[in-house]
């Protein structure tokens, strides 16, 4: 059926409801009454319209020259598929992220507008930047890199705290043409060296220290014990350091350089770049199942685009919001949704440097009310651990202001969810449950506020652009219609997914492409309900999802298996009521060792090291023996449903010797 679209609107217009606005109050469990049903009705007909047509390229075609400035106009919109993985987007346009992000609303007079809110460490500590001075200070990171050698093409590490400097770091790289490679300041020496030396990176950002909680962390410390690896000091020239703190620091004359000093005496104007749509913007290292961490890289044009279009859309955003995800940069939600997303929009967006609990347990509702916050973004984890502390603490709030409540990382349970919209959005703002992944750069599934009513739990279905289909894992045949599950996949290709992995193609296109030939493979299960609403599962692969931080169990068993007692090392993920999925390490030790607490305390230190303390694990089990199938694989959802406390185990007359199961399960208790 085909409803004319200008009556469409006329009739949603006149029953109040008008698209990319949200409702005075969510319709889940409204009352049943007709002129509700027929609006829902009928936004369901536009929207299925809406977006069919966002499945053609003409769409994002149009998009992109409305929204972006070009320095010359792209003639070809997309090129390439799935099945050859060469896919493009406006190859033949030029533009630069950061003139589109800065100097285009500071052109269109919009200079006096605030660009970024600090909210630093210690509460109410507030520093606004408006765009005129975010350019200016970027322009001045610019020229500062490129006196000291920095070119287009070259990547930048940055390792830094939540600073407006760790943003403008990263404009400041887009505009010259540099690709940043954002480390998470969490991840450990080891882990900066391992991409400093992938990336073949020259240059590394950093600050003295960083302050979260009242704590100070030495970051440059870090950097310098990952410069001292062979692996990074046959890269590294330059190592670019910030002041947080009057905190001092070692200093490697000839190497190092006061960034502050130095940025001062430069221009505040640089000309920006001129790159290619299809030139890289940065690269972001993300786990897989196997191996060493992938270098997802994304490009200038479609990125940008994709960016800009989802934090309109999925947040609905309005001219005059104040807009805050409280995630780190070292993300990807960092990347898209705190500085490419919200600037490109020309909107306010919030660096936040501290955390939930600093200086209590208030400090996100604290913070909304003093800032006036309008869209707030944070992820499940955070909610949970938020929820503990019981109502009280929110009610002491003025969150009138809030609008737009969104999560990201894992589904949201629902009573997180109840929470998140009752006692934090009073009932009123919508909860928006964007699913995505670092390599599909921006949402790619979600409720969208005003059109979609929302369900707990789901992330509902694809997006504008976004085709997403359920397939059977064995068969790879779609499974169409309702109530299905299987693996979740994109069918066609859209403007902000990931090219490649930086040096190895061949591992993007046996990760992400070849498994189920002519889509694009999340690596997540999902399920599409009776309403066709789409409720991810989880991962399908060897990838743990702890406190919304992707952590490959490959990266965890090899960072065990380097302390010199372990013999072998099995690491599996389990449910954890506040992190999503716990940690669990499945140890075997060396002969004659003995799996004392001592050995638990060291054996978690040794992960910490390796990777950062965000992989520390939950659990340390101590395995005498692994279950083994006879060909000598480990049965992972053995030692899964062990670590969740389960007591079936079903089949295990595979396994070469089932006697292994009952110590684990009596090891695991102790
Ligand atoms: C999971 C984070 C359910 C999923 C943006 C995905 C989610 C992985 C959701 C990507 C959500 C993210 N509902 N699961 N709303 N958002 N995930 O690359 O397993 O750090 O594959 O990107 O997080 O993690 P990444």
């Amino acid at each position: 059926m085909h409803f004319p679209q200008a009556l469409l609107h006329l009739f949603l217009t006149l029953t109040g409801s008008r698209a990319f606005t949200v409702p005075a109050r969510v319709t889940q469990n409204a009352p049943a009454c007709n002129a509700a049903a027929i609006r829902s009705a009928l936004k369901a007909i536009t929207w299925d319209s809406d977006h069919a047509e966002s499945l053609k390229p003409e769409y994002w075609a149009d998009l992109a020259q409305t929204n972006l400035d070009w320095f010359k106009d792209f003639s070809v919109t997309t090129s390439g598929s799935f099945e050859t993985g060469d896919v493009k987007w406006f190859e033949d346009g030029q533009l630069n992220a950061c003139y589109n992000a800065l100097d285009r609303h500071v052109l269109n007079g919009k200079g006096d507008k605030v660009a970024i809110i600090y909210e630093a460490d210690e509460a109410g500590d507030v520093t606004k930047y408006t765009y005129s001075q975010t350019l200016a200070r970027v322009s001045q990171i610019a020229n500062m890199m490129k006196s000291e050698g920095v070119k287009k093409g070259d990547v930048v590490t940055v390792y830094m705290p939540m600073t407006p400097d760790v943003i403008l770091t990263m404009l400041a790289c887009a505009r010259i043409g540099a690709v940043h490679s954002v480390v998470f300041a969490g991840f450990s020496e080891d882990a900066i060296a391992d991409r400093i030396a992938a990336a073949e990176s020259k240059f590394v950002f950093t600050t003295n220290v960083g302050l979260r909680g009242g704590r100070s962390i030495p970051l440059k410390k870090t950097v310098d014990n990952a410069i001292e690896k062979d692996r990074a000091k046959k890269f590294v020239e330059k190592v670019f350091l910030f002041k947080r703190t009057e905190e001092e620091v070692n200093f490697v004359e000839g190497r190092d350089i006061w960034a502050d000093d130095l940025l001062a005496k430069q221009s505040t104007t640089c000309e920006a770049e001129v790159m290619n749509a299809e030139d890289p913007l940065f690269i972001l290292y993300t786990s897989g199942s196997t191996g060493s961490p992938k270098g997802i890289l994304h490009t200038t044009g479609g990125f940008s685009l994709y960016a800009m279009h989802t934090t309109k859309t999925s947040f609905d955003l309005q001219e005059d919001d104040i807009y805050a995800c409280v995630a780190d940069a070292g993300w990807i939600t960092g990347h898209t949704y705190i500085c490419y997303g919200p600037l490109l929009n020309g909107a306010t967006t919030t660096v936040f440097e501290s955390t939930p609990l600093y200086p209590d347990e208030g400090r996100y509702w604290d913070m909304v009310e003093r800032l006036k916050i309008n869209v707030f973004y944070t992820a499940p984890t955070a909610i949970r651990s938020l929820m503990r502390f019981g109502d009280e603490s929110p009610k002491k709030y003025d969150l009138s202001s809030l609008r737009v409540l969104g999560s990201v990382g894992e589904p949201i349970n629902p009573a997180a969810w109840d929470w998140y919209h009752n006692v934090i959005g009073g009932g009123r703002a919508t909860v928006v449950d964007t699913y995505w992944q670092t390599e599909t750069g921006g949402h790619v599934a979600c409720n969208l506020p005003g059109i979609h009513d929302p369900k707990a739990g789901s992330c509902r279905g694809g997006t504008y652009g976004i085709d997403i289909g359920i397939l059977d894992p064995q068969t790879g045949q779609e499974k169409v219609g309702n109530d299905v599950d299987g693996v979740l996949v994109i069918k066609k290709p859209w403007p902000g997914m990931a090219r490649t992995v930086l040096g190895d193609h061949e591992r993007f296109m046996t990760t992400y492409l070849q498994p189920y030939p002519g889509n694009y493979f999340a690596g997540d299960g999902a399920r599409r309900d009776e309403d066709g609403y789409i409720w991810v599962t989880g991962r399908v692969d060897d990838v743990i999802n702890s406190s919304g931080h992707r952590i490959g169990t490959a990266e965890v068993e090899s960072a065990l298996v380097a302390d010199s007692s372990v013999a072998q090392a099995a690491v599996v993920g389990f449910p954890h009521d506040i992190k999503g999925e716990g940690i669990a390490c499945y140890v075997t030790l060396n002969n004659g060792l003995e799996m004392t607490d001592d050995m638990k305390k060291s054996l978690k230190m040794a992960v910490r090291s390796s990777i950062g303390p965000f992989a520390t694990p939950d659990l340390i089990i101590n395995a005498p023996a692994l279950p083994m199938t006879r060909s000598g694989k480990i049965m992972r959802r053995i030692l899964r449903k062990i670590a969740g406390g389960e007591n079936e185990f079903g089949d295990t007359s595979t396994l070469a010797d089932p006697s292994c199961v009952p110590v684990l399960v009596e090891n695991a208790r102790s």
